[in-house]
Protein backbone atom coordinates (compact mmCIF):
# COMPACT_ATOMS: atom_id res chain seq x y z
CA UNK A 1 0.00 0.00 0.00
CA UNK A 2 1.77 3.09 -0.76
CA UNK A 3 1.49 6.01 1.81
CA UNK A 4 -0.46 8.79 0.68
CA UNK A 5 -0.55 12.04 1.89
CA UNK A 6 -3.32 15.07 1.46
CA UNK A 7 -2.63 19.00 -0.23
CA UNK A 8 -2.66 19.53 3.84
CA UNK A 9 -0.13 17.45 4.68
CA UNK A 10 1.83 18.62 1.55
CA UNK A 11 1.29 22.19 2.96
CA UNK A 12 2.23 21.26 6.73
CA UNK A 13 5.48 19.60 5.27
CA UNK A 14 6.58 22.24 2.53
CA UNK A 15 5.16 25.06 4.28
CA UNK A 16 3.58 25.66 1.38
CA UNK A 17 0.02 27.31 1.29
CA UNK A 18 -2.88 25.07 0.39
CA UNK A 19 -3.59 27.76 -2.21
CA UNK A 20 -0.26 28.09 -4.00
CA UNK A 21 -0.13 24.37 -3.73
CA UNK A 22 -3.03 24.33 -6.26
CA UNK A 23 -2.04 26.36 -8.64
CA UNK A 24 1.26 24.14 -9.16
CA UNK A 25 -1.00 21.60 -9.39
CA UNK A 26 -3.09 22.86 -12.13
CA UNK A 27 -0.36 24.18 -14.12
CA UNK A 28 2.07 21.80 -13.84
CA UNK A 29 0.01 17.70 -13.40
CA UNK A 30 2.38 16.24 -15.46
CA UNK A 31 5.18 17.01 -12.80
CA UNK A 32 3.26 15.31 -10.07
CA UNK A 33 2.33 11.71 -9.08
CA UNK A 34 -1.63 10.91 -10.03
CA UNK A 35 -4.02 11.04 -7.49
CA UNK A 36 -5.02 7.82 -6.32
CA UNK A 37 -8.35 7.78 -4.57
CA UNK A 38 -8.49 7.24 -0.54
CA UNK A 39 -11.68 6.46 0.46
CA UNK A 40 -14.12 9.20 -0.77
CA UNK A 41 -11.22 12.10 -1.93
CA UNK A 42 -8.38 11.86 -3.80
CA UNK A 43 -4.76 12.17 -1.90
CA UNK A 44 -1.01 12.09 -3.61
CA UNK A 45 1.40 9.52 -3.07
CA UNK A 46 4.37 10.65 -0.31
CA UNK A 47 6.61 11.32 -3.16
CA UNK A 48 4.23 14.23 -4.44
CA UNK A 49 5.63 16.51 -1.34
CA UNK A 50 9.10 16.29 -2.87
CA UNK A 51 7.55 16.86 -6.36
CA UNK A 52 5.44 20.29 -4.85
CA UNK A 53 9.13 21.43 -3.51
CA UNK A 54 11.16 21.02 -6.73
CA UNK A 55 8.18 22.55 -8.75
CA UNK A 56 8.36 25.69 -6.26
CA UNK A 57 12.30 25.56 -6.03
CA UNK A 58 12.24 25.93 -10.18
CA UNK A 59 9.39 28.20 -10.05
CA UNK A 60 11.14 30.53 -8.04
CA UNK A 61 13.19 31.54 -10.65
CA UNK A 62 16.86 30.79 -11.19
CA UNK A 63 17.72 30.33 -7.72
CA UNK A 64 17.88 26.67 -8.29
CA UNK A 65 19.64 25.44 -11.13
CA UNK A 66 18.36 22.27 -12.04
CA UNK A 67 20.31 19.32 -13.10
CA UNK A 68 21.15 18.54 -16.86
CA UNK A 69 17.66 16.56 -18.02
CA UNK A 70 15.95 16.80 -15.29
CA UNK A 71 12.72 19.47 -14.64
CA UNK A 72 13.55 20.97 -17.93
CA UNK A 73 12.06 20.92 -21.11
CA UNK A 74 12.69 21.36 -24.77
CA UNK A 75 10.69 24.14 -26.26
CA UNK A 76 7.76 22.55 -28.72
CA UNK A 77 7.16 24.33 -31.55
CA UNK A 78 4.39 23.12 -33.66
CA UNK A 79 3.83 24.04 -36.95
CA UNK A 80 0.62 23.99 -38.28
CA UNK A 81 -1.39 25.38 -41.15
CA UNK A 82 -5.45 25.28 -42.23
CA UNK A 83 -4.85 24.59 -45.74
CA UNK A 84 -2.01 22.15 -47.38
CA UNK A 85 0.85 22.70 -49.12
CA UNK A 86 1.72 26.02 -47.60
CA UNK A 87 5.31 24.75 -46.85
CA UNK A 88 5.44 23.23 -43.00
CA UNK A 89 7.37 20.38 -43.64
CA UNK A 90 10.26 22.61 -45.59
CA UNK A 91 9.89 25.89 -42.73
CA UNK A 92 9.38 22.81 -39.86
CA UNK A 93 13.13 21.41 -41.49
CA UNK A 94 15.05 24.28 -41.81
CA UNK A 95 14.11 26.24 -39.21
CA UNK A 96 15.57 23.38 -37.31
CA UNK A 97 18.98 23.41 -39.10
CA UNK A 98 19.16 26.84 -38.61
CA UNK A 99 18.30 26.93 -34.94
CA UNK A 100 21.03 24.33 -34.76
CA UNK A 101 23.29 26.98 -36.68
CA UNK A 102 22.28 28.96 -32.97
CA UNK A 103 23.79 26.83 -30.72
CA UNK A 104 20.26 25.29 -30.10
CA UNK A 105 20.10 21.21 -29.86
CA UNK A 106 16.82 20.18 -32.08
CA UNK A 107 15.29 17.54 -33.31
CA UNK A 108 12.39 17.50 -35.97
CA UNK A 109 9.23 15.15 -34.91
CA UNK A 110 7.48 14.38 -38.21
CA UNK A 111 3.53 14.34 -36.87
CA UNK A 112 2.29 14.66 -40.33
CA UNK A 113 -0.82 11.86 -41.23
CA UNK A 114 -1.02 12.52 -44.11
CA UNK A 115 2.64 12.52 -46.29
CA UNK A 116 4.95 11.68 -43.62
CA UNK A 117 7.81 13.40 -45.84
CA UNK A 118 10.39 15.12 -42.89
CA UNK A 119 13.02 11.92 -43.55
CA UNK A 120 12.10 12.92 -47.55
CA UNK A 121 13.33 16.30 -47.95
CA UNK A 122 16.11 15.54 -45.53
CA UNK A 123 17.74 13.22 -47.46
CA UNK A 124 17.64 10.02 -45.16
CA UNK A 125 16.34 6.43 -45.46
CA UNK A 126 12.92 5.66 -44.37
CA UNK A 127 14.69 3.86 -41.27
CA UNK A 128 12.70 2.77 -37.94
CA UNK A 129 9.84 5.27 -37.14
CA UNK A 130 7.78 5.93 -34.11
CA UNK A 131 5.58 2.97 -34.52
CA UNK A 132 8.22 0.71 -33.98
CA UNK A 133 7.98 1.44 -30.01
CA UNK A 134 4.93 -0.20 -30.39
CA UNK A 135 5.36 -3.04 -32.91
CA UNK A 136 8.50 -4.08 -31.90
CA UNK A 137 9.66 -2.33 -28.53
CA UNK A 138 12.32 -0.11 -30.05
CA UNK A 139 13.57 2.52 -27.77
CA UNK A 140 12.99 6.39 -28.89
CA UNK A 141 16.68 6.25 -28.87
CA UNK A 142 16.92 4.26 -32.20
CA UNK A 143 14.63 6.07 -33.68
CA UNK A 144 16.23 9.36 -34.02
CA UNK A 145 17.47 9.35 -37.03
CA UNK A 146 20.52 12.04 -37.39
CA UNK A 147 19.73 14.33 -40.00
CA UNK A 148 21.76 17.16 -41.92
CA UNK A 149 24.13 19.36 -39.73
CA UNK A 150 23.56 17.05 -36.50
CA UNK A 151 20.05 17.69 -36.29
CA UNK A 152 17.64 14.86 -35.38
CA UNK A 153 14.72 13.67 -36.90
CA UNK A 154 11.71 11.21 -35.17
CA UNK A 155 9.88 9.75 -38.77
CA UNK A 156 6.27 9.90 -37.22
CA UNK A 157 4.91 6.79 -39.64
CA UNK A 158 2.03 8.59 -40.21
CA UNK A 159 -0.43 9.84 -37.91
CA UNK A 160 1.42 9.59 -34.66
CA UNK A 161 -1.03 12.09 -33.09
CA UNK A 162 -3.49 10.25 -33.40
CA UNK A 163 -2.75 6.19 -33.04
CA UNK A 164 -5.99 5.98 -33.88
CA UNK A 165 -5.67 1.79 -33.46
CA UNK A 166 -3.76 1.55 -30.69
CA UNK A 167 -4.72 0.74 -26.97
CA UNK A 168 -4.71 3.54 -24.59
CA UNK A 169 -1.07 2.00 -22.97
CA UNK A 170 0.09 2.15 -26.31
CA UNK A 171 -0.32 5.77 -27.17
CA UNK A 172 0.97 6.72 -23.23
CA UNK A 173 3.93 4.62 -24.39
CA UNK A 174 4.59 6.58 -27.47
CA UNK A 175 3.70 9.91 -25.59
CA UNK A 176 5.78 8.91 -22.83
CA UNK A 177 8.85 8.12 -25.31
CA UNK A 178 8.58 11.92 -26.49
CA UNK A 179 8.73 13.19 -23.26
CA UNK A 180 12.15 12.01 -22.76
CA UNK A 181 12.92 13.54 -25.96
CA UNK A 182 11.75 16.53 -24.32
CA UNK A 183 14.65 16.12 -21.30
CA UNK A 184 17.18 15.95 -23.67
CA UNK A 185 16.76 18.39 -27.27
CA UNK A 186 16.66 21.84 -26.96
CA UNK A 187 14.15 22.84 -29.21
CA UNK A 188 11.47 20.18 -30.76
CA UNK A 189 9.61 21.51 -33.73
CA UNK A 190 6.93 19.28 -34.74
CA UNK A 191 5.73 19.07 -38.50
CA UNK A 192 1.91 18.97 -37.37
CA UNK A 193 0.60 18.45 -40.83
CA UNK A 194 -2.58 20.79 -41.58
CA UNK A 195 -4.51 20.70 -38.36
CA UNK A 196 -7.94 20.36 -39.41
CA UNK A 197 -8.11 16.86 -37.36
CA UNK A 198 -9.30 16.83 -33.78
CA UNK A 199 -6.53 15.10 -32.86
CA UNK A 200 -3.69 17.69 -33.96
CA UNK A 201 -5.63 20.25 -32.43
CA UNK A 202 -5.45 18.86 -29.28
CA UNK A 203 -1.60 18.53 -29.89
CA UNK A 204 -1.71 21.91 -30.97
CA UNK A 205 -2.93 23.24 -27.77
CA UNK A 206 -0.52 22.02 -25.56
CA UNK A 207 2.56 22.89 -27.71
CA UNK A 208 4.76 25.78 -26.31
CA UNK A 209 4.79 28.10 -28.94
CA UNK A 210 2.04 27.63 -32.31
CA UNK A 211 3.84 28.47 -36.08
CA UNK A 212 0.91 29.23 -38.42
CA UNK A 213 2.42 28.52 -41.81
CA UNK A 214 0.19 30.98 -44.88
CA UNK A 215 0.95 31.35 -48.25
CA UNK A 216 -0.58 34.79 -49.64
CA UNK A 217 -3.45 32.30 -51.29
CA UNK A 218 -6.54 33.90 -50.02
CA UNK A 219 -7.96 30.46 -49.16
CA UNK A 220 -5.18 29.59 -46.93
CA UNK A 221 -5.88 32.76 -45.06
CA UNK A 222 -9.40 31.72 -44.38
CA UNK A 223 -8.34 28.12 -43.32
CA UNK A 224 -5.54 29.74 -41.14
CA UNK A 225 -8.44 31.71 -39.42
CA UNK A 226 -10.67 28.51 -39.31
CA UNK A 227 -8.30 26.74 -37.40
CA UNK A 228 -7.20 29.39 -35.05
CA UNK A 229 -10.79 30.02 -34.20
CA UNK A 230 -11.62 26.39 -33.93
CA UNK A 231 -8.95 26.24 -31.10
CA UNK A 232 -9.63 29.43 -30.07
CA UNK A 233 -13.34 28.02 -29.00
CA UNK A 234 -12.17 24.50 -27.90
CA UNK A 235 -8.95 24.25 -25.24
CA UNK A 236 -6.63 26.64 -26.42
CA UNK A 237 -3.98 27.70 -23.68
CA UNK A 238 -2.83 31.29 -23.98
CA UNK A 239 0.82 30.63 -24.94
CA UNK A 240 2.53 32.65 -28.05
CA UNK A 241 0.83 32.05 -31.32
CA UNK A 242 2.81 33.31 -34.50
CA UNK A 243 2.50 33.61 -38.20
CA UNK A 244 4.99 32.93 -40.91
CA UNK A 245 4.38 33.97 -44.69
CA UNK A 246 5.49 32.01 -47.02
CA UNK A 247 5.90 32.16 -50.64
CA UNK A 248 5.54 35.88 -51.07
CA UNK A 249 6.37 37.65 -53.85
CA UNK A 250 6.98 40.90 -52.46
CA UNK A 251 7.73 42.28 -49.00
CA UNK A 252 4.36 44.26 -49.11
CA UNK A 253 2.29 41.25 -50.01
CA UNK A 254 4.18 39.27 -46.83
CA UNK A 255 2.94 42.20 -44.52
CA UNK A 256 -0.78 42.31 -46.31
CA UNK A 257 -1.28 38.97 -45.27
CA UNK A 258 0.07 38.96 -42.07
CA UNK A 259 -2.00 41.98 -41.17
CA UNK A 260 -5.51 40.74 -42.21
CA UNK A 261 -4.78 37.59 -40.03
CA UNK A 262 -3.01 39.08 -36.92
CA UNK A 263 -6.17 42.07 -37.17
CA UNK A 264 -9.07 39.15 -37.79
CA UNK A 265 -7.31 37.26 -34.65
CA UNK A 266 -7.68 40.28 -32.79
CA UNK A 267 -10.89 41.38 -33.61
CA UNK A 268 -13.04 38.54 -33.55
CA UNK A 269 -11.02 36.03 -31.11
CA UNK A 270 -9.52 38.72 -28.93
CA UNK A 271 -6.08 36.45 -29.45
CA UNK A 272 -2.56 38.20 -30.68
CA UNK A 273 -0.79 36.75 -33.13
CA UNK A 274 2.48 38.12 -33.77
CA UNK A 275 4.19 37.70 -37.37
CA UNK A 276 7.40 36.20 -36.76
CA UNK A 277 8.81 37.03 -40.86
CA UNK A 278 8.01 35.88 -44.19
CA UNK A 279 9.65 33.64 -46.55
CA UNK A 280 10.09 34.82 -50.50
CA UNK A 281 9.00 32.60 -53.44
CA UNK A 282 12.04 30.81 -54.40
CA UNK A 283 13.06 28.28 -56.74
CA UNK A 284 15.90 27.11 -54.36
CA UNK A 285 13.09 25.12 -52.30
CA UNK A 286 12.50 22.89 -55.44
CA UNK A 287 16.03 23.01 -57.09
CA UNK A 288 16.74 21.56 -53.25
CA UNK A 289 13.64 18.45 -53.00
CA UNK A 290 15.07 17.36 -55.85
CA UNK A 291 18.46 17.29 -54.53
CA UNK A 292 17.17 15.62 -51.16
CA UNK A 293 18.50 18.07 -49.81
CA UNK A 294 17.08 21.38 -47.02
CA UNK A 295 17.63 24.29 -49.29
CA UNK A 296 19.31 25.98 -45.71
CA UNK A 297 21.72 22.84 -46.45
CA UNK A 298 22.04 23.20 -50.32
CA UNK A 299 22.21 27.11 -50.46
CA UNK A 300 22.76 28.94 -47.02
CA UNK A 301 23.41 32.28 -48.52
CA UNK A 302 19.65 31.84 -50.84
CA UNK A 303 16.89 34.45 -49.79
CA UNK A 304 14.42 31.45 -48.65
CA UNK A 305 17.51 30.15 -46.01
CA UNK A 306 18.24 33.88 -44.96
CA UNK A 307 14.55 34.60 -44.49
CA UNK A 308 14.63 30.94 -42.83
CA UNK A 309 16.99 32.66 -40.35
CA UNK A 310 15.58 35.31 -39.77
CA UNK A 311 12.87 33.53 -38.19
CA UNK A 312 15.00 31.10 -36.90
CA UNK A 313 16.36 34.18 -34.82
CA UNK A 314 13.43 36.10 -34.16
CA UNK A 315 11.54 32.85 -32.34
CA UNK A 316 14.93 32.47 -30.42
CA UNK A 317 14.93 36.21 -29.55
CA UNK A 318 11.56 35.22 -27.78
CA UNK A 319 12.99 32.27 -26.11
CA UNK A 320 11.54 32.31 -22.11
CA UNK A 321 14.31 33.35 -19.97
CA UNK A 322 12.59 30.97 -17.23
CA UNK A 323 13.22 27.74 -17.15
CA UNK A 324 10.57 25.73 -18.84
CA UNK A 325 9.23 22.85 -16.27
CA UNK A 326 6.08 22.04 -17.75
CA UNK A 327 5.81 19.44 -20.33
CA UNK A 328 4.19 20.16 -23.72
CA UNK A 329 3.93 16.39 -24.43
CA UNK A 330 3.13 15.71 -20.28
CA UNK A 331 0.02 18.54 -20.94
CA UNK A 332 -0.80 16.39 -24.29
CA UNK A 333 -0.69 13.35 -21.54
CA UNK A 334 -2.75 14.71 -19.70
CA UNK A 335 -5.09 16.01 -22.05
CA UNK A 336 -5.73 12.63 -23.63
CA UNK A 337 -6.40 10.90 -19.79
CA UNK A 338 -8.83 13.20 -19.18
CA UNK A 339 -10.69 12.57 -22.57
CA UNK A 340 -11.01 9.05 -21.38
CA UNK A 341 -9.10 7.28 -24.46
N1 LIG B 1 9.39 29.53 -50.29
C1 LIG B 1 9.04 28.69 -51.25
N2 LIG B 1 9.28 29.01 -52.56
C2 LIG B 1 8.93 28.16 -53.55
N3 LIG B 1 8.34 26.98 -53.35
C3 LIG B 1 8.08 26.59 -52.09
C4 LIG B 1 8.42 27.42 -50.97
N4 LIG B 1 8.05 26.78 -49.85
C5 LIG B 1 7.50 25.60 -50.22
N5 LIG B 1 7.51 25.49 -51.58
C6 LIG B 1 6.98 24.36 -52.37
O1 LIG B 1 5.62 24.17 -52.00
C7 LIG B 1 5.29 22.78 -51.97
C8 LIG B 1 4.72 22.43 -50.60
O2 LIG B 1 5.77 22.49 -49.63
P1 LIG B 1 5.72 21.59 -48.31
O3 LIG B 1 5.63 20.15 -48.67
O4 LIG B 1 6.82 22.02 -47.44
O5 LIG B 1 4.32 22.09 -47.75
P2 LIG B 1 3.41 21.46 -46.60
O6 LIG B 1 2.64 22.57 -46.02
O7 LIG B 1 4.24 20.64 -45.71
O8 LIG B 1 2.47 20.50 -47.45
P3 LIG B 1 1.47 19.39 -46.85
O9 LIG B 1 0.31 20.13 -46.29
O10 LIG B 1 1.11 18.59 -48.07
O11 LIG B 1 2.22 18.61 -45.83
C9 LIG B 1 6.55 22.03 -52.34
O12 LIG B 1 6.49 21.72 -53.69
C10 LIG B 1 7.66 23.02 -52.06
O13 LIG B 1 8.78 22.80 -52.87
MG1 LIG C 1 4.10 18.61 -45.16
Amino acid sequence: MPQLVSIQEISEETGLEESLLRFYESEYPSELPDKILQGDMLAFDVCAIEAFQRIHDLHQGEQLEPTAGEGRYARVIAVTSGKGGVGKTNIALNLAIEMQRFGKMCIVLDADMGMANVHLLAGIPAGNNIRDIISSGRDIVDIIAEGPEGIGIIPGGGGILSLADSSRHDRMKVIDALRTVEKEAEVIIVDTGAGMGSSVRDFLACADDLLFVLSPDITSLADAYGLLKALHHEKMSERPVYSVINMVETLKQAAGVAHRFSSCAHEFLGRNVENIGYILKDSTVAAATVRRTPYSVFKPQARVSKNTRNIAAALLKNEESTIRVSSAFGRYMNLLRAQKM
